[in-house]
């Protein structure tokens, strides 16, 4: 399974690179909005030269003509790594389609269902974004749908990567590791915590302590 961050936060993204875990970085609006202040473009290219792996990119605008132009200019920032992240609905699905053509890869977000993954994938998505959180927040099971999701791209051999987002704890990423999703993105907070073990401290603690008495004792 790959790793993307979920974050817009350099500092974040540079202490993440530098354990050699991430492949990828999520952006969004509300993420971005974390970062105000800063310019886009600077924000953007910052993360694509330290992470050098694929960063997806919102478009903000609301008619295909406003996505297509959006996203052919982010695009042309880092034609090497950059996604252009595309919302769930009929003007992003157009979008979609019209990028596939240019050859520009899409992560289509704001998945909430199976039959939402089915046309994001049908008009050409490269990743589709279920966002398992929010639906757990509602009382529905947001892996669940990553399993439907899975399991449709095997029954049809359909190409698509799955970017099981939206994560909220650990056991979402155990549970997506589990799924064979491709992808986790995850927020920093919770990758740090995918560290953690009691059993892990107290280890250290004592092989720190037996080595010290060790050197004291020769
Ligand atoms: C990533 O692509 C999504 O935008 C993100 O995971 C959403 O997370 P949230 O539901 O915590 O805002």
């Amino acid at each position: 399974m790959k790793i993307f961050l979920d974050t817009a936060n350099f500092d974040e993204i540079r202490e993440a690179v530098s354990w050699g875990v991430v492949d990828g970085v999520t952006t969004n609006p509300s993420l971005l909005n974390k970062e105000a202040g800063k310019n886009l473009k600077d924000i953007v290219l910052a993360i694509t030269n330290e992470v050098k792996g694929p960063v997806s990119v919102e478009v903000n605008g609301s008619t295909v003509e406003e996505m297509v132009k959006e996203a052919e200019e982010y695009y042309s920032w880092c034609k090497e790594y950059i996604v252009i992240k595309i919302p769930m609905c009929p003007e992003g699905l157009k979008a979609i389609r019209a990028l596939k053509q240019k050859n520009i890869p899409t992560n289509c977000t704001l998945i909430f269902s199976l039959n939402q993954a089915i046309l994001a994938i049908k008009a050409g998505a490269t990743y589709v974004s279920p966002f398992v959180g929010r639906l757990d927040d509602i009382g529905e099971d947001g892996m669940e749908l990553i399993h439907q999701i899975m399991t449709y791209l095997e029954e049809y051999d359909a190409e698509a990567e799955v970017i099981s987002a939206s994560i909220r704890h650990p056991l979402h990423v155990v549970a997506t590791a589990l799924s064979g999703a491709h992808i986790a993105t995850i927020p920093f907070g919770i990758l740090k915590k995918m560290f953690k073990h009691p059993l892990t401290d107290k280890g250290i603690e004592a092989f720190a302590k037996d080595w010290s008495n060790f050197i004291k004792s020769g």
